[in-house]
């Protein structure tokens, strides 16, 4: 049986008291209605020490949205995977498309983001997926198989076990458009022939999750698809009741 995940990315969103807030109505929420699911949350980095001690005991894992590609040292604005497991994360968000599209986020970078994370016991949720053009033109097979070799595939077998995946199309995140259960079903098995092409059985263990403009209406389809291990969450994840209903959506 793969893990159920249902990750909130938050992005740049909320005031420190904000995030308190919403972690606090999650973890009521939480209790209430014992999703089967494991949730994290991924607020801003400023939020992480704070949020971390709301979070102990809680059984709500806590992520970076991002780390920094050196350990330590003269990197002016940068955050160490070391320093974020020290706080108290358990899992990174790496390679998310808007890092990619605005911050330069390379595979060369994402390969020494996925080393340190793992070295720190970091769990990477590693982001792919494909542009609306490209979609378009019908290769997003070969975008996301070109993500996924340049940088998982040089993990030893042991390391790449620990990995989790979340395919967000690009042309879903933010924009209200979600791919069709039958579109995320064919393109996450098929991600999963791409690793178990290179990793065999292992790739059966590997949670696969979906992301763009998931909500509550949505999620209950998405989630029933074989290959589908549950979703990363932006818009709905800030709202409790909401990304609490999509946990609960398995
Ligand atoms: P939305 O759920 O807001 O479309 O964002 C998805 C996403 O990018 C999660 O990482």
């Amino acid at each position: 049986m793969r893990k159920k995940i249902v990750a909130g990315n938050w992005k740049m969103n909320t005031t420190i008291s904000e995030g308190e807030l919403l972690v606090n109505q999650i973890l009521t929420l939480k209790k209430e209605s014992q999703p089967e699911a494991e949730l994290i949350v991924a607020p801003p980095f400023t939020h992480l020490a704070t949020i971390s001690k709301l979070l102990q005991g809680s059984g709500v894992a806590l992520s970076s949205q991002n780390c920094a590609d050196e350990l330590s040292g003269a990197y002016t604005g940068e955050v160490s995977a070391s320093m974020l497991n020290a706080v108290g994360c358990e899992y990174v968000i790496l390679g998310h498309s808007e890092r990619r599209e605005y911050y330069g986020e390379t595979s060369a970078k994402l390969v020494k983001k996925v080393k340190l994370s793992l070295a720190n016991n970091l769990t990477p949720i590693f982001c792919i997926g494909e542009k609306l053009e490209e979609r378009e033109a019908n290769k997003h097979f070969e975008v996301v198989e070109e993500q996924i070799k340049e940088v998982l595939f040089g993990l030893d077998p042991e390391d790449f076990a620990k990995i989790v995946i979340a395919y967000e199309p690009v042309w879903a995140i933010g924009t209200g458009k979600t791919a069709t259960s039958a579109q995320a079903q064919e393109i996450h098995k098929y991600i999963r022939e791409v690793l178990a092409g290179k990793f065999g059985e292992l790739a059966q263990n590997t949670p696969i999750l979906y992301g763009g403009s998931c909500k509550p209406s949505n999620a209950a389809e998405i989630f029933a698809q074989p290959d589908v291990d549950g979703g990363l969450i932006g818009g709905a994840s800030l709202v409790a009741a909401d990304f609490i209903a999509i946990a609960k959506a398995f």
